[in-house]
């Protein structure tokens, strides 16, 4: 009953949203955001006055908005109906102004603020015509700025060298100035999610010297190919939610520290056998395609989406085409679901993935007369030497295969069904 509940959650864990932030590791700055919630310094010393006894000066503040006693570093003028940004005193370093009703960014409201390291101004009406050319460009110590849910049509340029990360996610972004993202040295994400970006903006884009850059998302655009060029320093890629139908061979040689790729909701159809051949890839998502065939499955990967494509036969020898009892696959989840598999998985999927602990088969695209009873063994445990052996030979003789999945009901597997 424990694993019959455990396999009705994991879809609901796994792959419902789109432009999916659910790991940690694949940093989520919408749900962080900083929204009434003070640095943790303050909240531990609610009533405690002058816990940073070197500021000299702190006691200056904007009058719409709120800077701690206890934190004066911080400035917040959050929810509060600004339609103007206030100047921001000399001291401050973080400035939050989301969710107010600002439309421009104005050089005047900056002129002091030079000590700043991060600005929020997310959740505004901010139009990138109204912000001052080079407004950003002057802070030299500015290390994030989110803008997130504004009105922005081309992302904000020149922008300082000194910035991290960078969060421009749900605007109207169609242009991409070609140096706008050269030069930063430090930047180590950007997000770019929901805008309108195609293909022509990343033509001759520029992403040298960004030799930090691990996070690039740019789900829910209207890209149709693969972005050319991208640095060789990216860990994190996410192109959900675009119209992308070929993944180039070779392309992801150049992307050799790859940990996470994400590309549900796009067009693919094929994709090279050895397309995912990245070392130390962790997750993939291909789920919401419309791929036939599976591919080579890297021994690193850990997660594997491919729900919802026109896969018919999982064949198992295209994902595993050689066992090594030393270096074993971590593949540890697959998810299934939505395709066109009228049989269970090969038992040869338990041999070549022993650290398998759940397949997501749930219900397949088949007409009622396709509809047969299907059923698959979802968890087992690892293998002995001699069960590895036995393996090995049923895959070198592919006639064997159905002796080894005629095992099935002896204890050679725990397999449950459902
Ligand atoms: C900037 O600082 C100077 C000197 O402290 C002050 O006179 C001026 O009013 C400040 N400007 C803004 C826009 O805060
Ligand atoms: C980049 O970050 C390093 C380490 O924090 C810092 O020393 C350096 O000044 C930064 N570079 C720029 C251009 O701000
Ligand atoms: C995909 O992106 C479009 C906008 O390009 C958006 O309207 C839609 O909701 C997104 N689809 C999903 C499943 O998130
Ligand atoms: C699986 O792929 C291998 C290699 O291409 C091929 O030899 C074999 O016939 C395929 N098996 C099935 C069941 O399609
Ligand atoms: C395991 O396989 C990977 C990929 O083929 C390889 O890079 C690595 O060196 C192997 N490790 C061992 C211990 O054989």
């Amino acid at each position: 009953m424990g694993f019959l509940s455990l396999l009705f959650i994991t879809p609901l864990l796994f792959g419902v949203t789109v432009c999916q932030y659910e790991f940690d590791d694949f940093e989520d700055d919408y749900e962080n955001e900083i929204d009434h919630e003070y640095p943790r310094i303050f909240h531990h010393n609610p009533g405690i006055e002058n816990v940073f006894p070197y500021f000299n000066t702190p006691n200056e503040c904007a009058k719409e908005c709120f800077c701690p006693p206890n934190f004066p570093i911080a400035m917040y003028c959050d929810h509060r109906k600004l339609q103007k940004i206030p100047s921001i005193p000399s001291h401050i370093q973080q400035v939050y102004l989301q969710y107010n009703d600002i439309k421009a960014v104005h050089l005047e409201s900056f002129v002091n603020a030079t000590a700043l390291k991060e600005i929020d101004l997310s959740h505004n009406k901010i139009n990138s015509h109204m912000i001052d050319t080079g407004v950003f460009a002057k802070l030299s110590n500015l290390a994030q700025l989110h803008l997130q849910y504004n009105l922005l049509e081309e992302v904000p340029y020149p922008l300082p060298r000194s910035l991290e990360r960078l969060i421009l996610g749900f605007n109207q972004i169609s242009s991409l100035h070609r140096k706008a993202i050269e030069g930063l040295v430090n930047l180590t994400m950007i997000d770019l999610c929901s805008n309108y970006l195609e293909d022509s903006q990343f033509k001759g884009i520029q992403f040298s010297n960004t030799n930090n850059l691990m996070q690039l998302n740019l789900c829910s655009n209207r890209l149709q190919s693969m972005p050319p060029e991208l640095p060789s320093s990216l860990m994190y890629l996410s192109l959900e939610n675009n119209s992308i139908s070929v993944i180039p061979n070779n392309y992801f040689q150049r992307l050799p520290k790859l940990l996470a790729l994400r590309m549900s909701y796009n067009n693919l159809q094929e994709v090279p056998h050895n397309a995912f051949n990245i070392p130390g890839l962790v997750e993939l998502n291909l789920g919401h395609n419309k791929l036939k065939q599976v591919f080579y499955i890297p021994r690193s990967l850990q997660h594997l989406y491919i729900e919802d494509n026109e896969i018919e036969v999982m064949n198992i020898t295209l994902m595993c085409p050689s066992l090594d009892p030393l270096n074993f696959s971590h593949l540890t989840y697959i998810r299934v679901d939505q395709n066109k598999l009228t049989a269970p998985l090969s038992t040869y999927a338990f041999f070549c993935f022993p650290h398998i602990r759940s397949i997501y088969y749930g219900e397949q695209k088949l007409s009622t007369s396709q509809r047969t009873q299907l059923r698959t063994p979802v968890f087992r445990r690892y293998l002995t030497p001699e069960e590895y052996e036995e393996a090995e030979d049923g895959h070198e003789d592919q006639d064997h295969e159905n002796d080894i999945r005629g095992r099935e009901d002896d204890d050679y597997f725990d397999s449950y069904l459902y």
